[in-house]
């Protein structure tokens, strides 16, 4: 079993981006031959600052670390160390549709944030799709927000596959059953995101215990009292019970009673609690891997060079049966 993810490396990392991401990946590395990519290449495609761009890479490098993937068990690198990305991604381009990539959804909010909207942003999907299927994968663990772009990647490996022949594999997503999406804490309608919303409304995988306490307490509650899952009538409390189940490993069954005759306040105040016993052990791992970046490039040179291995056959085989004269 053959197991792919990537998350950039720009904007501070949320507790949406461990529910969707971090914890999936420590879970999913026990499964098989696990790859996870710091998709620097994807942090391009809207304006950035090189020194964060920089900085971000061995951050998230720390973080995925400190979340618990094992540098023994799962290839963690950096997306740019392994050419066969961006070559892919080019490749790719030809066998995805203009008007494909026009109706993504993350295209169109991240397009009308922006004044300049980039070549680069437009053809994000591609990429992505080269990730996935440069390393034959069979799952990808992913948050909710990513299921477009992942039925994008199936689509175009099935035309590549129709027009050139069998090349790759077809690859399912896994999401988590609570927490896929992870709501903004202070517009629990909208997804908790990097770049939309305000600091009030995101658990920073860095906040210090007070602040997640206080984010948590002044999170938008709904009318009523009781602590009950339920999307339509009271998306805020239900966030909450999902960040609960993310912080505790219990079902939203299992919270529901827990908490069955408490208040709003009593519940919010386990909530924060939860996180924090959750978030300070991550973060005292994170802070020795950080200090330490020679180690943290030791460790991403071992991975590119295992995904580098990993990635040519594919590669190969692409520019072989598209017709690309190989030298002899
Ligand atoms: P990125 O960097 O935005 O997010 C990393 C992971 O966090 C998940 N996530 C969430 N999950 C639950 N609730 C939320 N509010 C929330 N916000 C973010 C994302 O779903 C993701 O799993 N395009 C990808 C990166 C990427 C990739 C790939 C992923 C590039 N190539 C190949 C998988 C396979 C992205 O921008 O993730």
């Amino acid at each position: 079993m053959k197991v792919f993810s990537g998350i950039q490396p720009t904007g501070e990392p949320h507790i949406g981006n461990y529910s969707g991401g971090f914890r999936q990946y420590a879970a999913t590395q026990e499964q098989g031959e696990a790859y996870f990519c710091i998709v620097d290449l994807h942090a391009i495609t809207v304006g950035h600052d090189p020194k964060e761009l920089y900085d971000g890479t061995l951050d998230i490098g720390a973080m995925l670390f400190a979340t618990g993937l094992d540098p023994e068990r799962s290839t963690v690198f950096v997306q740019s160390h392994v050419t066969a990305h961006a070559e892919a991604a080019w490749l790719l381009g030809s066998v995805t549709s203009f008007g494909e990539l026009r109706r993504m959804t993350q295209f169109k909010e991240k397009a009308d944030q922006q004044e300049f909207v980039s070549a680069a942003l437009f053809g994000y999907p591609t990429l992505m799709a080269g990730d996935i299927l440069l390393y034959q994968t069979d799952i990808v663990p992913i948050g909710d927000d990513q299921r477009q772009h992942l039925e994008l990647t199936r689509d175009v490996a099935e035309r590549f596959n129709q027009r050139f022949g069998e090349t790759f594999r077809i690859p399912d997503g896994v999401y988590p059953e609570a927490g896929a999406r992870v709501m903004d804490l202070q517009e629990p309608t909208k997804k908790m995101s990097k770049s939309f919303g305000t600091e009030a409304g995101k658990v920073l995988l860095m906040d210090d215990a007070d602040t997640i306490r206080r984010k948590v307490k002044r999170a938008v509650a709904d009318s009523g009292r009781e602590v009950r899952h339920d999307l339509d009538e009271k998306p805020g409390i239900s966030n909450l019970i999902e960040l609960m189940t993310v912080a505790t490993g219990e079902t939203i069954q299992e919270v529901e009673a827990r908490f069955d005759g408490h208040g709003y306040g009593d519940f919010k105040e386990a909530v924060g609690e939860a996180l924090v016993a959750l978030l300070t052990p991550i973060q005292e791992r994170y802070r020795e891997l950080r200090s330490d970046p020679a180690e943290l490039g030791r460790l991403l040179a071992i991975g590119a060079d295992k995904a580098r291995e990993a990635s040519a056959p594919t590669l190969e085989a692409m520019y072989e049966r598209m017709g690309f004269a190989q030298p002899s």
